[in-house]
């Protein structure tokens, strides 16, 4: 194993050019953890408001930048038993992803989905954890529900969307244009509305599609809307704030639907929490893949072009998950 590796500099708090390369020692895997040789780091919003120095690292994460990765596992902490060199698995991170090694708690890492290669398998941990933990766990989502998902093409939003359509839940989505619309029709979204032409709950209403569930990633004018749509003992689960962390809640409707809001961060749960989470993805969403669902990407920049991939994420003008590829892609 190699003493020194590349990996992209701790952000100081700024734009995109910030994204530096730089040598650094290869991390030590610790007790219960793996070291991963990694092909592929995810990007995700989280990783640019890091950047910007609005969404600081917990005091026990690496403060470089990356919340997933899929590659090899290259070595055995002590205690490590699930895994063995060379095997290909990919794996929730609180930091570290823009390297091209990565230490990771064994227990958070899966294998790669059968029918993926290490690409694809790098999209999905961080918006698969959140997704499955938020709209299935505290939103309470099941089959047969109706789901209003805002922002369909980000992440979140296809892996909202992707995971719901398979458990048999009406979607529909609020999206920034009609290409994004028509991504979501064809991934079995019933009803995509494009926010900036048409409103979301006259559309719903009109649709005779009222959602038991909204998931939000905007937050700000959308609150009191998201409220007033939701059916009787809707949920709104607010995943971000990137329209702005203050909305308006209009309580009598809280009251009249006996609506519930919640909310959390990734990031901020337990190792344990995070255990239970991993086992349930591999038991029950793992298997979708093999059967054929796929992973939207939208972009692959080599690794010392993060800021270049910070910058198309920054532009909205994505449709689905953009990666950074650290090695060429060995397979799987
Ligand atoms: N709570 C957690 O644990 C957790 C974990 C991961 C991510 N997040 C949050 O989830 C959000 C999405 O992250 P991501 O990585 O999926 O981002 P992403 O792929 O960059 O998607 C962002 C997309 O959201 C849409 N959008 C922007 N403003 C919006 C608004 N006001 N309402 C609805 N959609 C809007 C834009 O597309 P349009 O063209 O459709 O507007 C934009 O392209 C971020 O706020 C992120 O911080 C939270």
């Amino acid at each position: 194993m190699p003493r020194r590796m590349r990996r992209i500099a701790p952000a100081p708090g700024g734009g995109p050019d910030t994204l530096r390369l730089e040598e650094a020692p290869v991390p030590r895997p610790e007790p219960g953890e793996i070291l991963v040789r990694v092909a592929y780091a995810g990007v995700n919003r989280p990783d640019v408001l890091q950047r910007a120095g609005r969404y600081p690292p917990p005091p026990d994460a690496s403060p470089v930048l990356g919340l997933e990765v899929a590659g090899r596992v290259e070595a055995l902490g002590p205690g490590c038993r699930r895994y063995a060199p060379g095997d290909g698995v990919c794996a929730l991170v609180a930091g570290g992803g823009y390297a091209e090694y990565c230490r990771v708690a064994e227990a958070h890492a899966l294998p790669v989905p059968e029918g993926l290669d290490l690409a694809e398998a790098a999209a999905l941990p961080e918006t698969h954890f959140t997704v499955w933990a938020m709209l299935f766990g505290q939103g309470r989502l099941r089959p047969g529900e109706t789901l209003l998902v805002h922002g369909g093409t980000s992440g979140i939003g296809l892996a909202a969307l992707d995971l719901a359509h398979a458990q048999g839940v009406g979607v529909a989505v609020s999206v920034g244009s009609e290409a994004k619309a028509r991504v979501c029709l064809a991934r079995g979204a019933r009803l995509a509305v494009v926010r900036e032409r048409e409103d979301f709950v006259a559309a719903l209403r009109a649709a005779g599609m009222i959602p038991d569930v909204v998931l939000d990633i905007g937050g700000g004018e959308a609150t009191a809307s998201n409220l007033e749509v939701l059916a009787r003992d809707g949920r709104l689960v607010q995943v971000g704030t990137l329209a702005g962390a203050y909305g308006t809640i209009p309580l009598g409707t809280v009251l009249a639907k006996r609506l519930t809001i919640v909310g959390s961060t990734m990031r901020g749960r337990t190792r344990e929490e995070k255990t239970l989470l991993a086992r349930d993805l591999e038991e029950r969403v793992w298997p979708l893949y093999a059967r054929g669902l796929r992973p939207l990407l939208a972009a692959t920049f080599p690794l010392a072009r993060a800021g270049d991939a910070h910058r198309l994420m920054e532009s909205g003008a994505h449709i689905g998950k953009i990666l950074l590829a650290v090695e060429a892609d060995p397979g799987v």
